[in-house]
């Protein structure tokens, strides 16, 4: 950790002079994590968290699709993302046109669509989720039939918690998540039969069928502080074992995980140039956001 240091005491103080706030996803790495991050979270308590910043400015380190809904929700703020390339694989799946397929072929039914998309998207749809709260939203819908957008992995496992509505969904994934096999799953656990498998519910339903847990990744720390001791393998992406690792000492955290590319496009260097030269700011077009904030709000209303 000593190597951070001068870039971790910069960045610290360069947002104090600069009233800004760093708001960080589960994601970045332990460096970021816990040296410069003022809130971190999931992706639904980013977004409740973004309602509440009293600071001009703020540093998402997360993904661009993150930085867009801290836009729309603070328009007269500066939100500042350290890479514009922090993208994400379901955030470029679908598009505006995209949900008006869906419209056209489920005629009447709600779209629900994943945080994990861009502004244009979330305007045209009726309301958010995240991993979080998806199936809470999903069963709340006066709809027999919900289109959820775009990850079709969430979709199927909201489908299996909600069997009271029939679930459509769009067919992109996630790269980090669809990496991961039942065979795998089930290869590790009869090697390792102690351990607790938790996985993301953005993993296909027959991996999510042989984990012991499934929930976002606020869910899986909740889960693995609350119940362990003892060895867990974290089914999602890799900085999560590393930043809760120190906290808990008692858990031994195993087995293999995969790197978000895009998460990892955010480093301490990029977060101090970002905040010494305001770059680079996210701007989303008024009526979108106007649009997209409604969706956003719906989403943070049914979830409090
Ligand atoms: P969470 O809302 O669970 O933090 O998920 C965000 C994400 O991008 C996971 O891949
Ligand atoms: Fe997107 Fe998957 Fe990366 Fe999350 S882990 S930001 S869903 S590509």
């Amino acid at each position: 950790f000593a190597r951070y240091a001068p870039y971790i005491r910069a960045i610290n103080k360069l947002k104090r002079e600069k009233n800004a706030v760093i708001l960080a996803h589960n994601y970045m790495t332990p460096e970021i994590y816990h040296g410069v991050a003022d809130v971190v979270g999931d992706s639904l308590q980013l977004a409740i968290e973004a309602t509440k910043v009293q600071a001009d400015t703020i540093v998402q380190c997360g993904v661009h699709f993150m930085a867009e809904t801290s836009k729309i929700l603070n328009p007269a703020k500066t939100v500042l993302i350290p890479d514009v390339k922090a993208g994400c694989s379901l955030a470029e799946s679908i598009t505006a046109e995209g949900i008006a397929e869906m419209r056209a072929k489920y005629p009447g039914a709600p779209v629900v669509s994943y945080v994990n998309t861009t502004a244009e998207v979330k305007a045209a749809s009726d309301i958010c989720c995240t991993s979080s709260n998806a199936a809470q939203i999903v069963a709340e819908m006066d709809s027999d039939v919900v289109i959820m957008t775009p990850d079709q992995y969430l979709a199927q496992n909201v489908a299996n918690e909600v069997p009271q509505k029939k679930v459509v969904w769009w067919e992109g994934s996630c790269i980090v998540h669809e990496q991961y096999t039942k065979d795998d799953i089930n290869a590790f656990r009869a090697l390792n039969s102690d351990t607790r498998i938790i996985a993301h519910p953005e993993c296909p339903p027959d991996v999510v069928a042989v984990s012991d847990f499934s929930g976002s990744t606020s869910g899986i720390i909740d889960y693995v502080t609350r119940e362990m001791p003892g060895s867990a393998m974290l089914v999602t992406e890799c900085s999560m074992a590393s930043n809760i690792a120190d906290a808990l000492p008692e858990v031994d955290f195993t087995g293999p995980c995969n790197m978000c590319p895009y998460m990892k496009k955010i480093t301490l260097e990029k977060i101090l140039w970002s905040l010494h030269t305001g770059t680079e700011a996210v701007e989303v077009d008024p009526q979108i956001a106007a649009k997209a904030k409604i969706a956003v709000e719906r989403m943070i209303e049914l979830s409090q």
